[in-house]
């Protein structure tokens, strides 16, 4: 299914993105939910996703970690399933994303899915990331309060909330609408109905995990050998001194490293397009051989990317789940990066080329793009 976000993306940059929270009221017309509710239940049974349930009751809080065996014990109000990058493990969900590509597909994370009874949610808290939440079905009650300096606390040893705060937003969601929050601005959602929650997440790395993924790809292609050296070793006036001309030439030294355009957009490259979230990869048994993706190719069928598989571009280099692909074919790189489903067509004739069809082979023998009709 197609979603339409009815919005002036220059216009929401311009007054909104990593500005002010704020309500698009209706910004799907006549929403339709991707996903139920039991549907959402059955994924936080399995291991491979990461799911949580929050309760409250008298000021109390819980959480509990999927998978879930079960969900007998929950009453009918106060708690939320909240079930992590669903994008990945449940296809229809990844439609939701779409109309979020008017924004750069690095910075965009995954898909959260929250399921409320009336009375739940996860209390008032800050996020670090921009937000998009989508209300599905069921009408849910939000606030969102001025971005200042707010103490945070944990009323259980995995929660993180905030003290009350003033809303500047306090709006009842109803199916459709978006509540857009940008970091740091302390929001809390109470459902008033069953209801379903659908959010946009984006991220953005922090200068700590710039400087450890770097350190990886240092150590890893064993980059950097070349040692401190100082054939005109200056004099000083004490032997403990450490000269800032001498700070100056380590600093270089490191920089070198990271001003090195090739290694500093492999890196980055390779870092980026990494998922934060498992990918739900089946590579296929037996693995297709070349010849076997060009007739399937040819005949019609549809390679789909795998649901939260990122493929990046710097320049004309592409990137997927942190491996670089190499071709002399612009345009179906350009059709790789670009669309979720592609057929014969979308290749053009890479495809009478061996060394992409053996390229292409690779990549669906990696599970990151499979046949429609595979399952
Ligand atoms: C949710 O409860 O659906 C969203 C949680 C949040 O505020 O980030
Ligand atoms: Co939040």
């Amino acid at each position: 299914m197609d979603y339409h976000l009815d919005l002036n993306w220059p216009d929401f940059i311009e007054r909104y993105w990593q500005k002010r929270p704020v309500v698009l009221k209706r910004g799907f017309k006549n929403f339709i939910d991707p996903i139920s509710p039991d549907e959402l239940a059955g994924l936080a049974m399995e291991s491979e996703v990461d799911s949580r349930l929050v309760s409250h009751q008298d000021g109390k809080w819980q959480v509990g970690h999927g998978p879930f065996e079960s969900y007998d014990h929950l009453g009918e109000t106060n708690w939320s399933l909240l079930v992590q990058a669903v994008d990945h493990w449940h296809e229809p969900t990844a439609a939701l994303m779409r109309p979020f590509r008017a924004l750069p597909d690095w910075r965009i994370d995954d898909l959260m899915i929250s399921f409320s009874v009336p009375g739940g949610g996860v209390g008032p808290h800050l996020d670090q990331y921009d937000v998009f939440i989508i209300q599905g079905t069921g009408r849910r009650r939000w606030r969102v309060g001025e971005k200042v300096a707010m103490k945070q606390h944990c009323p259980h040893p995995d929660l993180l909330q905030v003290e009350p705060f003033e809303g500047i937003i306090d709006e009842e969601l109803e199916p459709g609408d978006i509540l857009y929050i940008p970091p740091g601005f302390p929001h809390e959602g109470y459902s008033l109905e069953n209801s379903l929650n659908y959010s946009v997440g984006f991220r953005a790395p922090s200068g700590r995990e710039l400087i450890s993924g770097f350190a990886d790809y240092v150590l890893q292609r064993e980059l950097g050998s070349h040692r401190y050296a100082d054939p005109d070793v200056p004099s000083r006036a004490h032997p403990a001194d450490i000269l800032p001309s001498e700070l100056d030439k380590l600093r270089g030294m490191m920089l070198g490293l990271i001003n090195d355009p090739e290694h500093f957009n492999q890196w980055f490259g390779e870092f980026i397009s990494q998922s934060r979230h498992e990918l739900d990869v089946a590579p296929p048994e037996p693995p297709y051989q070349p010849d076997e993706i060009y007739d399937a190719l040819k005949q019609g069928d549809s390679l789909l990317r795998l649901g939260g598989l990122r493929v990046l571009r710097i320049g004309d280099a592409v990137f997927a789940n942190g491996e670089k692909i190499e071709s002399p074919h612009r345009p179906a790189l350009e059709a790789l990066t670009s669309s979720m489903a592609l057929n014969g067509e979308s290749f053009g004739d890479a495809l009478d080329d061996p060394s992409f069809l053996a390229m292409l082979a690779a990549l669906v023998n990696c599970g990151y793009w499979y046949f429609a009709d595979q399952d």
